[in-house]
C-alpha cells in the first residue's frame, strides 16, 4: 500500500514498543496503527484501539480477527468529548496520530491523555501539516507542557508534526 511507504507503522512506532506492553491508540481510524502496534507488544501485550466511529473500530476488529491478533486487542468506542477508558489503565505507550485537531477540546482531551500514561510512559502526538500550522503546533506544544507533560523533543520521520511526550 503507498501509504506503507511514507508512514511506515512500524518505522514510526516500533521504538517506543516492546513484547508486554500495554499500548493505546488513540483515534485508531481502521486499525492502521493498531495492528502493527498489537504485533509489537506481542501474546503478552495488549493494545486498546479507541475511536468514536464504531465502522471504525469495527474495521479495526474484523483486521485484528483476520491477523489472529483479537485476543490482545480491546475495542473501545469513545463518545467526542471523553476518551472514557477506566482509569485504572496505564499505558507504556499512547499514540494519537492525525487526530488531536479534530477533538473539539484538545486540551480537555490531552489533561485525559496524561490520566492514562505510566510514569515512564510515553506519548507520541502526530499531527498532519496540510491541517495544522507550524504556529497552531507550536501552541499546543506549549500547551501540552502546561498541562504538565514534559517534551522529549520532535521526533524526525514520523509523518507529520511530531512531539514525543513523557507524563512529567
Ligand atoms: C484522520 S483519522 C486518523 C486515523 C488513524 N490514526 C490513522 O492515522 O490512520 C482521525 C480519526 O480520529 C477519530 N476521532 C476524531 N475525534 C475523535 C475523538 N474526539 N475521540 C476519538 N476518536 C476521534 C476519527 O473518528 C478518525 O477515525
Amino acid at each position: 500500500m503507498f501509504r506503507r511507504l511514507l508512514q511506515n507503522p512500524v518505522k514510526i512506532v516500533g521504538e517506543y514498543l516492546k513484547e508486554g506492553d500495554l499500548a493505546i491508540d488513540l483515534g485508531c481510524g481502521p486499525g492502521y496503527f493498531s495492528i502493527d502496534m498489537a504485533k509489537l507488544v506481542g501474546r503478552s501485550g495488549k493494545v486498546f484501539a479507541v475511536d468514536l466511529q464504531k465502522e471504525m473500530l469495527e474495521k479495526t476488529r474484523q483486521k485484528a480477527k483476520d491477523r489472529n491478533l483479537e485476543d490482545r486487542m480491546v475495542f473501545h468506542h469513545c463518545p467526542q468529548d471523553r476518551i472514557g477508558l477506566s482509569a485504572d489503565i496505564k499505558a507504556d505507550f499512547i499514540l494519537a496520530f492525525y487526530m488531536v485537531h479534530e477533538t473539539p477540546d484538545p486540551e480537555k482531551f490531552l489533561s485525559e491523555v496524561k490520566t492514562l500514561l505510566k510514569p515512564q510512559g510515553k506519548f507520541l502526538l502526530v499531527e498532519p501539516t496540510f491541517h495544522v500550522s507550524k504556529k497552531q503546533f507550536l501552541e499546543m506544544a506549549r500547551n501540552v507542557e502546561q498541562l504538565g507533560f514534559k517534551s522529549l523533543g520532535s521526533p524526525s520521520k514520523k509523518g507529520g508534526r511530531s512531539l514525543l511526550l513523557a507524563a512529567a
